[in-house]
């Protein structure tokens, strides 16, 4: 009997109506409709003082950030491009996980994770995807195979949080399938075999 797959989304912006956010969600509800448990850690909740290696002290925020991902099958990380890159909330998040180098699976070690990047305008969205690709393998975690990047000024958020360019929706969703189809493959081959 399998365990149900967990998957966490870290990401999001301290704006009120975060396109991070949307994208990173509309993801999360395709992976729950798939049978997984999600949570989203969003820019409110990635609010946290400037990671410092061996600080005795770790932010409510860092210590609910780290229990989520030790616990986690799969991860999403969604970020905004803010100057061709991955904005300092979501990377002073992700610096954190440095707190799980000595974990039973250090970093993201053994999970899938899927990188969304969103950006107003290509360039900057393509190049904070590769940059969370390259922060997910120094990780140690495990990239799908697709990657999201949004162009928001041509990508609309409907009311009901889905993406009215069916193309972003499908890529969005196909990220969510191979997140739980990785999870569920892995629990499998770890499963102790019973005679
Ligand atoms: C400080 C700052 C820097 C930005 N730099 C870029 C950039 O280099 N390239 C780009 O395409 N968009 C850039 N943007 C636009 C954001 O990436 C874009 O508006 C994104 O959708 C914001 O995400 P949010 O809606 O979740 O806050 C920048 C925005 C801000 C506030």
């Amino acid at each position: 009997m399998q365990r149900v797959i967990r998957i966490v989304g870290i990401g999001g912006s301290s704006g009120t109506r975060s396109t991070v956010e949307q994208a990173l969600r509309v993801c999360l509800d395709a992976a729950e409709h798939m049978g997984a448990e999600v949570r989203l850690l969003n820019g409110t909740e990635l609010a946290m003082p400037l990671y410092r290696p061996g600080a005795e002290a770790v932010h409510g925020h860092a210590a609910r950030l780290l229990r989520a991902v030790a616990q986690a099958d799969a991860v999403v990380l969604a970020s905004p491009a803010y100057h061709g890159t991955v904005s300092g909330l979501v990377k002073n998040a992700l610096d954190h996980l440095e707190e799980l180098r000595d974990d039973s699976r250090p970093y993201l070690s053994g999970r899938a994770v899927g990188c969304i990047a969103v950006g107003q305008g290509w360039q900057g969205a393509v190049a904070t995807l590769a940059a969370l690709r390259d922060i997910t393998h120094a990780l140690r975690g495990w990239p799908t195979p697709i990657g999201v990047a949004v162009n928001s000024t041509a990508v609309p958020f409907g009311p009901e949080g889905r993406c009215e360019v069916p193309h972003v929706q499908e890529q969005l969703t196909l990220m969510a399938q191979q997140l739980v189809e990785f999870a569920r493959a892995r629990q499998a081959l770890l499963a102790p075999v019973t005679a």
